[in-house]
């Protein structure tokens, strides 16, 4: 039952999400990672076009598993984007790299200009910010003439396009994370993607104890466990089964806020035809103006949400190497993600849009 809090996010639940996970616990499966997850696996890198994927616990250590599988640790330098999720840059510092820190542009996702600055990367993590993809083919382009092994963090953005491809498919590997306010969700989940057989199979042994294929109990090498569960995956099957209506939902609802919210203070970004708007957001004159914003709508009960401030401003990574980074400093501070549930209706969207319109 719709309670009258709006929040920012919740998941997108029905009956059918219900009867996939009971079907499955009906059906006398072993609840660990099989036939189910396999199917999952499968739809996924078939919708995006990659030869391989694998399930694992969530979006951090997909990325984890991604840099290790790929032989990025101990002395490679990752450029990462300045304004990201903390499991990003997180992941990087986990498999003992050095991340580097570069600026985003208007698109919010990492500034192919800056990018051109840097001749010692090793590896870069581009992240298509909020389903937006911005330089993002330019920069598969550069790293692959300068030898930089690119990783897409497609946490945002599974449905959503580049000009010529889908996210997911950018780079030599990529990744996606299933949690409960994602585009689609398994409670927590994770995938990654790779086209390289290399990768592929360590990825493999990684995941699964690197277990000898002909000897139980016996391992050729060091491994662990990052198996998820087919309960899991069930419900991952029937959401991903819904994809279409989710992105339809998406682009809908962000058609109503634009065309309802009128207010000089509050500027929009941009999507293409082809992106997926994940959180709807709007950027404020200022970081002042933002709080106003976010106290009216929350004396009328309603949960928004800042972006993600920019990497740089977090303490406990003051040293990490970086370049200018005004941009993202500047302009993380003044977006706010307003509600983008799938469950919204259009008169919640049209009140949310009224109090900030009429919001002096
Ligand atoms: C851009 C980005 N990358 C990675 C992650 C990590 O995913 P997870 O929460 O599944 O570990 C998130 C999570 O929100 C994210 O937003």
């Amino acid at each position: 039952m719709k309670q009258n809090r709006i929040f920012q996010v919740e998941p997108s639940i029905d009956d059918s999400d219900i009867k996939s996970v009971v079907d499955y616990l009906n059906s006398g499966g072993w609840l660990t990672e099989h036939k189910i997850t396999q199917e999952l696996e499968k739809n996924i890198k078939d919708f995006i076009g990659r030869r391989y994927s694998h399930a694992v616990p969530n979006g951090t250590i997909a990325i984890y598993l991604a840099l290790l599988a790929s032989g990025i640790g101990k002395g490679k330098k990752v450029g990462v984007p300045n304004l990201t999720m903390i499991a990003t840059i997180n992941a990087i510092i986990w498999a003992d790299a050095e991340p580097v820190l570069i600026d985003v542009d208007e698109s919010l996702c990492l500034s192919y200009e800056q990018l051109k600055e840097f001749n010692d990367l090793d590896a870069l993590i581009f992240v298509p910010l909020n389903g937006r993809t911005g330089d993002g083919e330019k920069i598969e382009e550069l790293c692959r003439e300068n030898n930089i092994l690119l990783i897409e963090d497609s946490a945002h953005a599974l449905g959503s396009n580049y000009k010529s491809k889908k996210c997911g498919f950018l780079g030599d590997l990529s990744i996606f994370s299933f949690t409960p306010h994602k585009i689609i969700t398994m409670g927590q989940g994770g995938m990654i993607l790779t086209d390289n057989d290399e990768f592929n199979n360590n990825i493999f042994n990684l995941k699964t104890f690197n277990r000898s294929k002909d000897k139980q109990d016996w391992h050729d090498g060091f491994g662990l466990n990052f198996k998820i569960t087919d309960i899991q995956s069930s419900l991952g099957l029937s959401q991903f089964s819904k994809l279409n209506m989710f992105i339809e939902n998406k682009r809908k609802n962000l058609e109503i806020y634009r065309k309802n919210i009128n207010n000089k203070e509050i500027s929009f970004i941009d999507f293409h035809e082809d992106e997926v708007p994940w959180f709807f957001d709007i950027v404020c004159s200022s970081k002042e103006y933002k709080e106003e914003i976010k106290e009216h709508l929350s004396k009328n009960n309603i949960e928004t949400r800042d972006c993600y401030p920019a990497l740089s401003f977090q303490n406990y990574l003051k040293e990490v190497e970086k370049t200018d980074l005004s941009h993202s400093e500047k302009i993380s501070e003044n977006i706010l993600w307003l509600p983008s549930s799938n469950a919204l209706t259009k008169e919640e969207i049209e009140t949310i849009s009224n109090l900030i319109s009429n919001h002096s």
